[in-house]
């Protein structure tokens, strides 16, 4: 027991110091006391949770109101009056005595360390809010050890394999009751098994956050994509202990992970300078996100109200059941045999399935992770989770696929082992879906007519993309000859800086052009994606068939092309040429396409602010360099988001650069007979006259800013109080001092309204009518950077919607509006 002197004497102390981090033996911390952490980032002493009278010992984020609790020692024994003290004794014990004298909690009941007599053990709150007890270095106690609902930087979560002891998070009973709810987080720990994390009540698993893809819990959407928010994940497997850990190195922010009492996995991050929580992840967020949901070979998806479908090549086992019920899921359409035609399909955009069933070896790439699934029959899939570029990892599945969702971004790409007849039959779940809807849509309107009809189209459709994409490969070829002036033609093979590709490395990387592999159809042909050896991902180009005499002119493109290196731009990596094929091989990009966020309702929020900011910041950059920085000066010429591809943090990255003009040094402006580009981003000189220079592009940038703002598409956008374009609309509001209600809906308190206010300033003065009038492209980047006053624009081009396109010219070619977002190619200018 204490001497009551010496704790009178030691109180006096406390109190005449206030930012005390630290007690030593037979000190203690009284009801209304309180220690800090050196740099008061948390604080220690006894509450009161919410609307409680209950008493507790806890460690909270100093200056956050409410009181945001980080850690209680006494959770399930709360004291009933204000009259208790915390003691601290030789032993290097710290024990809660209540107001009658009896010990309610000790730490000597978490600890396996033996009872022994220290010298100098003390008791101090740490700045990452653990609280440890201590003498010299050795730490005899510590809270980080018994975490409740809240996990801190520099905490570990996981299992000692030796000692047994598992250490994870336990939720509250409610807002108001810290003691020991139903809800734990655990980490998958088991030694060979793939990092997930599993939100249990009691001995069920609710949600399934992960598996963990090196970057971060798949399917989390602003994970690390915010640089205002950087930490670092570890986890850690060796031969002792398996240990999950997030890791921030910054005086601004704080972050925590927690389990709440409703049995959700949270994420939150605290701004120093303002106190403020954000969120930045809240799991389960949807149906989905219910564990197992569409039971096995289901696949739950939110876009279009799918919810569960089964996987291709799978089919439901139990015909009867709903959308709703789809517990007993999905089997294989067509048994395996083990046979040497067995291959896989290629599922993108995937929340991998359960890895409790799967197998993980960490250093080996997608090709030998396949060869390994290839070669054991019972393997049913394969995946690399690792997001990292380049990254290696292997994970093999054994057993049914379960919890397996469609992310609309930051999925990842699984590939299921399917019978060889289902390969061969190219789409054929795609043809089953198909059928269905033709033979209702037939039944209910009597319609062979429609059938016809539809056949038509489809056949009309397939000649136009065919001739279209004849007329852009000559179209590429003349661009190119612009090109062959400024380069030598001998020894021009030595003067490509990227490595020549063999056909069959593509094709076995492309799995031979697979139709499972195709990412998508670009303006020149068809785009792969493919896997070489190494296991880096690439994405081809497969230029449509090209004739001999192009070949000189693609050389060219590839040497131009293989200079142009910036972060912000799509990496060449290198290109193919052999038996009639023509190919570039880029860098690939996961995150597709910029227009596939910000023009769709549902993808929308999962841009924020700071990251709409970050990629208009980064097209600046890359037009930067292309304008003026890079070797040669480059003229893009179809800047549009569908050339904005965005990579695994949702950089930007300029693509696409057939339409691209190369200009020497001394020439900044060029006349051309023929008009390319994309109808709402050309400019009014380019568009009238087929003059084109950096300020044209500068024109799309602007566009560019309004649509990214906005969430809308400059073409096709309708007003209905005016006849406005969005340019003019856009300017409208600017004039009326109400700018800030251009912003996208979705957008929320991410916002920083000055910035935003900045943005659409900059985007209406690189839409101005007259090209001198737009501001060059570093002062773009300046103006975007910066904090000074801006120039003020006036009227935009295209002010008018429509193709009336510009009030001030009366000459102008009608565009034809069947070409929506459509790369133009024939448009013939005065
Ligand atoms: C944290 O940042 C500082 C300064 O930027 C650096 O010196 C230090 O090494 C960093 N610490 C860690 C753990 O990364
Ligand atoms: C992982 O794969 C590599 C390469 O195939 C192999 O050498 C290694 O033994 C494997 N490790 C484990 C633990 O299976
Ligand atoms: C296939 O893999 C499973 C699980 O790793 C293993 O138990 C089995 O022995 C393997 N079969 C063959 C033929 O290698």
């Amino acid at each position: 027991m204490l001497v009551p002197h010496i704790t009178f004497f030691f109180l006096i102390m406390l109190r005449s110091c206030s930012s005390i981090d630290t007690i030593g033996v037979s000190q203690n911390i009284t009801d209304g006391q309180t220690i800090f952490s050196k740099e008061e980032k948390f604080e220690m002493g006894f509450f009161s949770p919410g609307t409680s009278k209950n008493r507790y010992l806890g460690i909270w984020f100093k200056n956050t109101s409410p009181i945001t609790v980080a850690w209680v020692a006494n959770r399930d024994t709360p004291l009933v009056d204000s009259l208790s003290t915390a003691n601290f004794d030789s032993q290097g014990i710290m024990s809660v005595v209540n107001s009658t004298g009896s010990i309610i909690w000790s730490t000597s009941n978490y600890s396996s360390a033996p009872k022994t007599n220290y010298i100098n053990p003390i008791l101090q709150l740490l700045d990452d809010g653990n609280l440890v007890i201590k003498e010299g270095n050795n730490v005899i106690w510590q809270s980080f050890d018994y975490p409740t609902d809240t996990m801190l930087s520099g905490m570990k979560l996981g299992k000692n394999f030796k000692t047994r002891q598992e250490i994870y998070l336990t939720s509250w009973k409610s807002a108001d009751d810290p003691s020991t709810g139903d809800y734990t987080a655990r980490f998958l720990m088991v030694k060979g098994k793939y990092q997930q994390v599993y939100v249990y009540k009691s001995s069920d698993i609710v949600t399934r956050i992960g598996p963990y893809n090196a970057i971060a819990f798949a399917g989390q959407p602003n994970y690390k994509a915010n640089p205002l928010y950087v930490y670092e994940v570890d986890m850690v497997v060796n031969d002792n202990e398996m240990y999950f850990e997030f890791m921030y190195n910054s005086s601004t922010f704080s972050a925590k992970f927690i389990v709440t009492y409703e049995g959700k996995f949270e994420i939150w991050q605290l701004t120093l300078r303002t106190h403020q929580w954000i969120q930045d992840l809240a799991l389960p967020a949807n149906n989905c996100d219910n564990y197992e949901l569409c039971g096995p070979y289901g696949s739950c998806s939110t876009e279009n109200f799918l919810g569960c479908t089964c996987l291709d090549g799978f089919e439901v086992v139990d015909e009867q059941e709903s959308s709703d019920d789809f517990s007993r899921g999905c089997k294989r359409s067509k048994a395996l045999d083990c046979g040497p035609k067995e291959g896989f399909r290629l599922l993108s955009s995937m929340k991998l399935p359960d890895t409790q069933n799967a197998s993980y070896n960490g250093s080996m790439n997608l090709i030998e992770c396949k060869e390994a699934c290839k070669s054991n029959c019972s393997c049913v899939a394969y995946a690399n989770p690792n997001m990292n570029p380049g990254g290696l990892g292997c994970l093999l599945w054994f057993g049914d696929l379960i919890d397996i969702r469609v992310y609309p971004i930051n999925g990842q790409d699984l590939y299921v082992r399917l019978a060889a007849s289902e390969l061969s039959d190219l789409g054929s779940s795609f043809r089953k879906k198909k059928q269905v809807v033709i033979e209702v849509t037939v039944s209910v309107s009597a319609g062979l007519t429609l059938l016809c009809l539809i056949l038509a189209f489809y056949i009309r459709n397939k000649r136009k993309r065919k001739r279209k994409l004849d007329t852009e490969r000559q179209r590429q070829v003349r661009a190119l000859k612009v090109i062959d002036k400024d380069h030598n033609n001998s020894n021009k093979r030595a003067n490509i800086e990227v490595p020549m590709f063999t056909l069959s490395t593509i094709m076995r990387a492309t799995d031979n052009f697979s139709i499972n592999n195709q990412l998508g159809e670009g303006g020149f042909g068809p785009v792969y994606k493919g896997v070489l050896e190494q296991g880096q991902e690439i994405a081809v180009k497969r230029l449509s068939k090209s004739s001999r005499q192009g070949l000189d002119e693609f050389e060219n493109e590839v040497i131009c092309i293989a200079k142009l290196q910036h972060r912000n731009l799509v990496k060449l990596l290198g290109y193919c040429i052999q038996d009639d094929e023509t190919m570039l091989i880029y860098e690939y990009m996961p995150n597709k396409s910029l227009d596939w966020f910000i023009f769709d309702n549902s993808r929308q929020s999962l841009l924020n602010w700071p990251q709409r900011f970050h990629i208009i910041h980064g097209i600046a950059r890359g037009l930067l360099y292309l304008h003026q920085d890079s070797r040669l000066r480059v003229v893009h010429r179809d800047l549009k988001a569908g050339n904005i591809l965005l990579d695994h943090n949702m950089n930007p990255k300029i693509s696409d650069f057939g339409l691209a003009r190369m200009f020497k040094e001394h020439e900044s402006e060029a006349n051309t007979k023929k008009v390319v580009g994309t109808l709402g981003y050309i400019s009014p000189e380019y568009a009238v006259n087929g003059l084109f220079s950096v300020k044209s592009d500068i024109f799309s940038f602007g566009v560019l800013i309004l649509e990214i703002v906005s969430g809308k598409k400059n073409r096709g956008f309708v007003n209905q109080d005016h006849h406005n374009s969005l340019l003019g609309h856009a300017w409208r509001l600017y004039k009326e001092g109400k700018s800030l209600d251009l912003l996208d809906a979705s957008l929320d308190e991410s916002l920083l309204v000055s910035q935003v206010q900045r943005c659409i300033h900059v985007g209406l003065l690189c839409v101005q009518q007259r090209a001198e009038d737009r501001p060059d492209t570093p002062f773009v980047v300046a103006m975007l950077g910066g904090e000074g006053s801006l120039p003020s624009p006036k009227q935009p081009g295209f002010f008018i919607q429509g193709s009336e396109l510009s009030s001030s010219s009366s000459s102008l070619p009608t565009l034809p509006s069947s070409l929506n977002g459509v790369t133009l190619s024939q448009i013939q200018a005065r």
